[in-house]
């Protein structure tokens, strides 16, 4: 199923290599970044000629080295076109040999196999035995060569030499796990990418194909732990009959060197236990989890450990004894410890019911504070996991000043792949460059340059275990997350896990050449995408340390710019009529700044050295204040939000441009995100900056908020069966109101006066959850486009997350036309519309006129 598309040239190194590049019709992103997609044949010639035609795994026919036997069959086979010769035993001629050290020794001691390599470590080494050219894979566990057989691959799928190879590479931290949220009755807590791999209708599900291809996914990654349940944890998943469940999972992913891991509730000895108690000093309770423990690594003897959330979010802990984290961290590591096994302890505590006028409250302090105190008073198995902003995955956050203050603790960063806050993958979001700023983030402890990533090894405060958790939440579509584009930030997070020193281009571009193409004009498109659309998500949805705008007591996914306010949530912005933003000062704030060590705490606490990219987050200022930028925060607000959303519209015309150099499925999968996308962003810039035009009564200096030329009110068309409706919050519909028909169907007629000439025609339209209404477009009789409203969104309910569009392009347009909207409504949903828009070369002499003059635009008062 493949066509001959072109021949290109594109440079690698100093030679240019003439090309023939190969594309798959259709591909459904399942094989993620090891599809093993035929290479170019020039690329492919010369590494056919590197790769010796035999691979063997001398005596190990351990599941691991066995699989990393196949995969390299397999790689090659696939990129290469050549399938290798699968022997056992020492070669005799030309070979990929796969051993671990000990192994490789004891069959050829002369062998040069020294070096340094931590855990899970690899060598690949090109050497000369016997006359004869071998290419070794080499460990300490059979882990790591699984490790190497994939570093091979990745080398060959890049186009890098396999020739005289001698690298060594070791990974910055021994902890390397996903946490996903996947509940038993197979939904996951933020999952993006569809069902449960793992659970359906309370059990392991009956086929557990996609585990078993997840979790080769997590080893070509050197992820070795997986916790395969929700942190908001059902306590049933410790009930002995759910034992075999979780022993299936696990041997699944064994294979794979993934250790599986489990969250478990804290309260579990006295919701299933049967005992009256689950104080963490009581006697019993303690023997209770020693027992519990024990079952498990019966039916998992490789069983990898436990992730904790207690006291938060509704949780239980245990305050409820008035014992402490540490307490309650130290109870089920000591059931773990003869085991060997390990207790992720979530660092992510504190209060819900704050007193949000209490302008001394401050969630962001909470981990510092609850933690602090704590600092070696926890088992050397205990690893506090800290996420890597101080309140919860917003778009932007500082680092959680807790990495510079446990000193005496084991910690693990938590980043969120997942994108809760960051779109939920219908945006598209590189999060690496994010968690680079994270992990490179100089904590200044005790005055001397300390990253984060410096912190999270081990190495700055010598700690014996540390690492990275990366909650995934992949789920059962073809493509995992939901987004092809998202793919990326489980690679990403795995490659900085290994190496935080990776940088977030290189990241992108390795990533985009195993998965999409190795074609210049794909891989720049997809990286310059990739790298900026972080920030392109933040200028539209929270910029200036706003933290995400959106629906913080609900979905977490559209626009909603007060619902952090007013409320015990505590992710206030505190933005009124004369300003914006939460004062964390130590002097006159929440005194958050002081929880850094005082090299960072002097840069936050001026507003004269305050980044502006945090501004808002440290600082309460003026709508005035001038950033450094020279701009007022407020018209940087504006501008922001034209800008980020100005971005995704020349993301979705960059990417026509690879059209026919990537597979259709993928393209035209990805090109429908990213329209979805560039629509959503004017839904969140003219919901922020509405917002802020009504709370500030400060006019937008450039006069694009509250105007938009050919945009005609929904409300004020003529309309059949369609009623005026209330949008809340008011700043996601335009307006503030839309039309819904409550009745079969129903019409919005438009008057349109603009000169003759071709117009683009936009329908703002609400696409719920519940049921899948019908629209049609027409002008006078003549239908031009129908469609239906069957996006998969978070919501019930008319609002910035159902806002979605319908672009009709290339319309002949008169004086005097009408346009017509028909809507069909089907259960619940109300085939609402919010506006039309029409705009063409001519829009500026045109001037456009509703049927109902309505004069909207400006924030409603
Ligand atoms: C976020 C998220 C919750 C999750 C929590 C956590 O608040 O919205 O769904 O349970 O983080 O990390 O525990």
């Amino acid at each position: 199923m493949t066509r001959w598309l072109r021949v290109a040239t594109i440079a690698l190194g100093a030679s240019v290599v003439l090309i023939s590049a190969e594309v798959a019709r259709a591909e459904s992103g399942r094989g993620a970044w090891l599809r093993y997609a035929p290479l170019p044949e020039a690329l492919a010639a010369r590494s056919r000629d590197a790769v010796p035609p035999v691979i063997t795994s001398l005596n190990d026919d351990s599941p691991l080295v066995v699989n990393a036997r196949k995969e390299i069959v397999r790689g090659i086979r696939g990129m290469l076109g050549r399938i290798l010769r699968d022997e056992r035993g020492m070669p005799t001629s030309a070979a990929i040999v796969l051993c671990t050290r000990v192994n490789c020794r004891a069959d050829y001691p002369s062998m040069p196999l020294d070096g340094d390599l931590a855990a899970d470590g690899y060598a690949l080494r090109t050497v000369v035995s016997g006359g004869s050219r071998l290419l070794l894979v080499t460990s300490d566990t059979q882990r790591g060569v699984l490790y190497g057989a994939f570093a091979l691959l990745r080398r060959i799928a890049l186009g890098q030499s396999v020739n005289d190879l001698d690298e060594q590479q070791s990974p910055s931290s021994p902890l390397r796990w996903v946490n996903q949220w996947d509940n038993l009755d197979g939904t996951i807590e933020r999952g993006y990418g569809g069902r449960s791999i793992f659970w359906d209708d309370g059990r392991a599900r009956d086929d557990l194909t996609r585990v078993r291809e997840y979790a080769r996914l997590l080893a070509s990654l050197a992820i070795n732990g997986v916790s395969i349940n929700n942190v908001n944890a059902n306590p049933r998943i410790l009930s002995p009959d759910l034992i075999p469940h979780v022993a299936r999972i696990a041997d699944a992913m064994r294979p794979w060197g993934v250790r599986v891991g489990l969250a478990v509730d804290f309260g579990s000895p006295k919701t299933i236990g049967g005992l009256d108690t689950y104080d963490p000093l009581d006697a019993r309770v303690v023997d209770w989890w020693k027992e519990r423990v024990d079952d498990l690594y019966r039916a998992i003897p490789d069983f990898a450990g436990i992730v904790l959330k207690a006291d938060s979010e509704g949780r239980v802990g245990p305050s409820t004894y008035g014992r402490t984290h540490a307490d309650a961290a130290n109870v089920v590591a000591r059931a773990l410890e003869p085991h060997g096994g390990v207790i992720f302890y979530r660092g992510f505590v504190y209060d819900h019911h704050m007193d949000w006028r209490n302008l001394k409250n401050d969630r962001a302090r909470a981990a510092y504070d609850n933690f602090r105190d704590l600092d070696g008073r926890f088992d050397d198995n205990v690893i506090v996991q800290i996420k890597h902003g101080p309140i919860d995955f917003q778009v932007r956050e500082p680092a959680s000043p807790l990495f510079g203050a446990l000193e005496h603790t084991n910690v693990a960063i938590e980043l969120q792949i997942t994108q809760e806050y960051m779109g939920q993958a219908r945006h598209t979001v590189f999060l690496v460059p994010m968690w680079k700023e994270a992990l490179d983030f100089d904590l200044r402890v005790n005055g001397a340059a300390s990253p984060v990533k410096a912190v999270v090894s081990g190495q700055t405060f010598h700690r014996p275990l540390g690492g990275y958790v990366g909650v995934a939440n992949a789920g059962i579509d073809e493509n995992w997350f939901g987004n092809h584009l998202s793919q990326a930030n489980l690679y990403g997070f795995g490659r900085l896990a290994w190496n935080p020193n990776l940088g977030a281009r290189e990241i992108a571009d390795e990533w985009t050449r195993l998965t999409f193409a190795i074609d210049p004009l794909v891989v720049r498109t997809i990286v310059d995408l990739q790298m900026g659309s972080r920030r392109t998500y933040e200028n539209y949805t929270g910029p200036l340390g706003l933290q995400t705008l959106t629906d913080i007591v609900g979905n977490h996914y559209g626009v909603a710019v007060e619902a952090s306010e007013r409320n015990g949530w505590g992710q206030w912005h505190r933005a009124d009529a004369a300003g914006v933003g939460m004062d964390r000062t130590v002097a006159t704030g929440t005194g958050f700044i002081g929880q850094y060590r005082p090299g960072v705490a002097r840069v936050y606490e001026s507003l004269g050295s305050c980044p502006d990219e945090l501004l808002l987050f440290m600082h309460h200022v003026p709508y005035t204040y001038v950033l450094h930028s020279g701009k007022t925060v407020i018209q940087y607000i504006y501008d922001s939000h034209y800008d980020g959303a100005d971005a995704v519209a020349g993301y979705v015309r960059s990417w026509t441009a690879i059209k026919d150099r990537v597979d259709d499925e993928r393209y035209e999968a990805v090109l429908a995100q990213l329209k979805y996308q560039a629509g959503q962003a004017i839904v969140w810039r003219d919901a922020v900056t509405n917002w802020f035009a009504r709370a500030s009564g400060i006019p937008d200096e450039k006069g694009r908020v509250g105007h938009h030329p050919g945009r005609m009110e929904a409300e004020s068309a003529v309309l059949s069966g369609y009623v005026d409706v209330a949008v809340t919050p008011w700043e996601t519909a335009s307006g503030g109101g839309a039309i819904e028909c409550r009745s079969a169907s129903c019409t919005a007629t438009f008057r349109v006066d603009d000169q003759p000439g071709w117009y683009d025609v936009t329908i703002r339209y609400f696409d719920v959850n519940t049921g899948t209404a019908r629209f049609r477009l027409l002008r006078g009789t003549q239908v031009l486009d129908e469609w239906t409203a069957d996006d998969r969104v978070p919501t019930r309910t008319l609002d910035g997350s159902s806002s979605a569009r319908r672009v009709v392009k290339g319309v002949a347009l008169r004086p005097g036309d009408q346009l017509r909207v028909e809507g069909t409504p089907d259960r619940g949903e109300t085939a609402a519309l919010d506006y039309i828009e029409v705009t063409g070369p001519s829009r500026a002499a045109a001037r456009s006129r509703s049927a109902r003059p309505a004069p909207k635009g400006t924030p409603p008062e």
